[in-house]
């Protein structure tokens, strides 16, 4: 199981601070850029993902949940080894983020909501090295998991066997749901407040390690 913290849950203030402090012990880390129009939230953009890409060396996986993707990936300064995710409900056409994103170094990822068909992601399958299933309604941190999303997990697994495609899962996991998350196919694990909910994060990181162990 690959962790991999969402900061919307880290205090903005010391963004770099926090995302330090864990990322010996974590695989990647998670960046919400919402627009308040896909979603009803506004977090971060470019200019901040941007600056934090250049002190951090783990991949950063961003998570757009904005209604024109395409127009703002070419604006973030990603890796190899990073990945974009934008939404299918999003209002660009898929097969031109996917272009935006592969004119980058980044690797592709679609997102979907939870009560979105998986069949959406059909015409993806071919195309994208990530699948992120969301718990939760995007938009804020620190909500309950959805137990539905479990069925959904088992469902894409079996869709996308033999695809090198990486499932990750993102909202409401903790301690308490984090192992049936796994058993369910889920290769990523996003987790901001069982995170960043502990003054030391790394408290957060060891026991959601552990409680999959
Ligand atoms: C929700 C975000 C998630 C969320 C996860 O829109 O995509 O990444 O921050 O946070 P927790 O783990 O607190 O649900
Ligand atoms: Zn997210």
């Amino acid at each position: 199981m690959k962790l991999a913290p969402s900061l919307l849950a880290a205090d903005f203030g010391r963004l770099y601070e926090q995302a330090h402090a864990v990322e010996s012990m974590v695989d990647r880390f998670h960046w919400d850029v919402m627009d308040g129009h896909l979603v009803p939230n506004l977090t971060f953009g470019p200019p901040v993902v941007n600056a934090l890409r250049r002190q951090l060396r783990r991949p950063f996986d961003i998570h757009l949940m904005i209604e024109h993707p395409a127009f703002y990936v070419p604006r973030f300064d990603v890796r190899s080894g990073d990945t974009i995710t934008f939404h299918v409900e999003s209002k660009d056409n898929g097969e031109c983020v996917i272009e935006a994103i592969g004119q980058t170094p980044a690797r592709p990822g679609v997102s979907l909501c939870p009560s979105t068909p998986l069949d959406l992601l059909t015409p993806y399958l071919d195309e994208i090295s990530l699948i992120l299933v969301m718990s939760v309604e995007p938009g804020f941190g620190g909500q309950a998991f959805l137990p539905a999303a479990l069925e959904r997990i088992r469902e894409l697994r079996a869709r996308i066997a033999h695809r090198p495609i990486e499932i990750a899962v993102d909202g409401g996991i903790h301690t308490g749901n984090i192992a049936e998350v796994v058993a369910a196919g889920a290769d990523v694990i996003v987790a901001g407040s069982a995170i960043f909910g502990f003054p030391d994060p790394g408290v957060g990181v060891r026991a959601l390690r552990e409680a999959v162990a």
